[in-house]
């Protein structure tokens, strides 16, 4: 017999960043970060888990070519989710399975992205919170969402916001063991549902250091994180959840931008210095500078990730229509220099 369960989960984007791990193997961050759920018809994973004695070991496919299981990450998370298995009982198929039995169960997973793996957005946060949401389902782990988001953290630590839609908050926790380390909704997607969110893909290219290597660099050798992590973020995460909460886009776009372009002086500021952004980023930021700064208030947010794709928020769809005539303006599709697209309203396109 085989036992199988299927999830979905959606990528997520922060607006106040996560950078720097206290603790490299529970993946304890140096300061809280917020986040925005995308909608799951636009960048999702879905992954297929399925169960049967007759698998002699794990094994997994992404986007249909199987991969290493080698990592710790992946054996972090089915550990976690093996531990708090129960009973699970299928009549239909008269399969019944105690909660002992799971420690010798082996599991296939098959994960798809809708959207390009080499894009360069992040795929491992909608990854690894799908694999443990879809586990967690198979396996009747029935233990509230902040202890799921605790165990996809340990998958990789974006991946913990993505358990929630709307605007999530990680709380980086104090205890050493990490118990206490989670994600929490700050508001639910409906709350603010005017913005919409235009992902500029700059490059297609896979990002040349990734996030988990660029921030031990970061960790090691940039005396700006450290001022950031203690001194900046916990300020600016109270002041964040209080423009979401009131729907305040002044603040919430000028704290958006100044923690990107204080995430990305960072990555300057490690040694050897990280760029993630290129010239067609710089050349995005100025353009939404100066459009910000002509209306006289902020009509588009920026920010960038752990690479040269801009992820732009506007105050609601009239400016997101005025944003992508403006970008396919100054960046006409012929260049092949940047392909634009929207998600949320696919009539705008
Ligand atoms: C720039 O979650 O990918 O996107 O925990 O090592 O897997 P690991 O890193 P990851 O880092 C994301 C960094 C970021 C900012 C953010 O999402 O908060």
């Amino acid at each position: 017999w085989v036992l199988m369960a299927t999830g979905r989960s959606p990528t997520n984007i922060a607006v106040i960043k996560y950078w720097g791990k206290r603790d490299e193997a529970l993946i304890l961050p140096v300061n809280d970060s917020i986040s925005v759920t995308l909608d799951p018809d636009h960048l999702s994973a879905t992954t297929t888990v399925a169960a049967s004695p007759a698998f002699p070991s794990d094994r997994m496919w992404l986007n249909g070519k199987e991969i290493e299981l080698s990592g710790g990450r992946f054996q972090s998370c089915l550990r976690e989710i093996r531990k708090r298995a129960r009973d699970v009982e299928d009549k239909k198929k008269g399969i019944k399975i105690k909660k002992e039995d799971w420690e010798k169960l082996h599991v296939h997973i098959a994960s798809y992205n809708n959207f390009p793996t080499a894009a360069g957005l992040a795929s491992s946060a909608a990854g690894f919170a799908c694999l443990v949401f879809t586990l967690g389902k198979l396996m009747n782990v029935n233990e509230d969402y902040g202890e799921l988001s605790s165990i996809a953290r340990q998958g990789s630590g974006s991946a913990c916001r993505s358990i929630y839609g709307g605007f999530v908050k990680w709380c980086m926790g104090k205890n050493d063991n990490g118990s206490d380390s989670m994600a929490v909704q700050v508001v639910d997607e409906s709350h603010w549902d005017e913005l919409v969110i235009i992902i500029a893909v700059v490059s297609s290219k896979q990002k040349e250091t990734s996030s988990t290597s660029g921030m031990r660099d970061s960790v090691e050798t940039s005396p700006l994180l450290q001022y950031r992590a203690q001194t900046v973020v916990p300020g600016r995460i109270l002041k964040m959840e209080e423009a979401i909460k009131n729907r305040d886009f002044d603040s919430f776009a000028r704290l958006t931008c100044a923690d990107s372009n204080q995430f990305h002086a960072v990555c300057l500021d490690t040694s050897p210095p990280i760029f993630y952004m290129n010239d067609t980023s710089h050349r995005i930021i100025s353009l939404v500078e100066k459009w910000n700064h002509a209306e006289g208030t902020p009509q588009v947010a920026y920010t960038f990730d752990a690479g040269p794709n801009a992820v732009l928020i506007a105050r609601n769809r009239k400016t997101a229509t005025l944003l992508l005539q403006k970008l396919l303006y100054c960046f006409p599709p012929q260049d092949n220099d940047l392909d634009s697209y929207m998600l949320g309203d696919k009539s705008i396109l």
